[in-house]
């Protein structure tokens, strides 16, 4: 079983010029998803993790089985005004500038150890903003893990105080 035979390259998505990375044919895929998933766990070594947290919405897949897999909480980061309770906010570098992201001011107590899960490490720049956000509250990050990186965009030089792993790389 090899999971990148189940993400499937688009051509020109969503711009001319983008060679875009589709996983939904893992999303699709009981054996391929359960791969995948054994991959990220795996790479945790059995370090505890109380929180996942996970970057809308493509992170959200994989997130919550992971926190489901750990017995972990989960712990949604969203894009801005979509939490409904008091959140804080980190603002990141976007093509044409910038945007920001949300968390619950609750959803960590202080030395809680957090596992942040994203689908793809591209520039880096939502990765640092959740990275940020967990810091605020005091948490202790123990691993940014991803589906996959994209190495020539250098997005793990954002991250690079936090152990950072990828299931695949590009
Ligand atoms: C994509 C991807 C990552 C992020 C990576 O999300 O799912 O979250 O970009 O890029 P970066 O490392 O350069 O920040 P996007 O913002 O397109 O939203 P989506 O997950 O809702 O599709
Ligand atoms: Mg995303």
């Amino acid at each position: 079983m090899k999971i990148e035979n189940y993400i499937r390259d688009i051509q020109d998505f969503p711009k001319e010029g983008i060679l875009f990375k589709d996983i939904t044919p893992l999303l699709n895929d009981v054996e391929a998803r359960q791969e995948c998933l054994s991959i990220l766990v795996n790479s945790l070594k059995g370090q505890k993790i109380d929180k996942v947290v996970g970057a809308e919405s493509r992170g959200f897949f994989f997130g919550m089985l992971l926190a489901q897999e750990l017995n972990a909480g989960f712990i949604p980061v969203r894009k801005p005004k979509k939490l409904p309770y008091e959140t804080i906010s980190a603002s990141y570098a976007l093509e044409y500038g910038t945007d920001s992201l949300e968390m619950h001011t609750d959803a960590i107590r202080k030395g809680d150890r957090i596992l942040i899960h994203d689908d793809v490490l591209a520039t880096g720049g939502t990765a640092k903003a959740v990275c940020e956000l967990v810091e605020k509250l005091g948490g202790e990050i123990v691993q940014c893990n991803f589906l996959m990186e994209l190495t020539f965009l250098n997005g793990r030089e954002k991250i690079k105080e936090f152990p950072v792993f990828a299931a695949l790389s590009y």
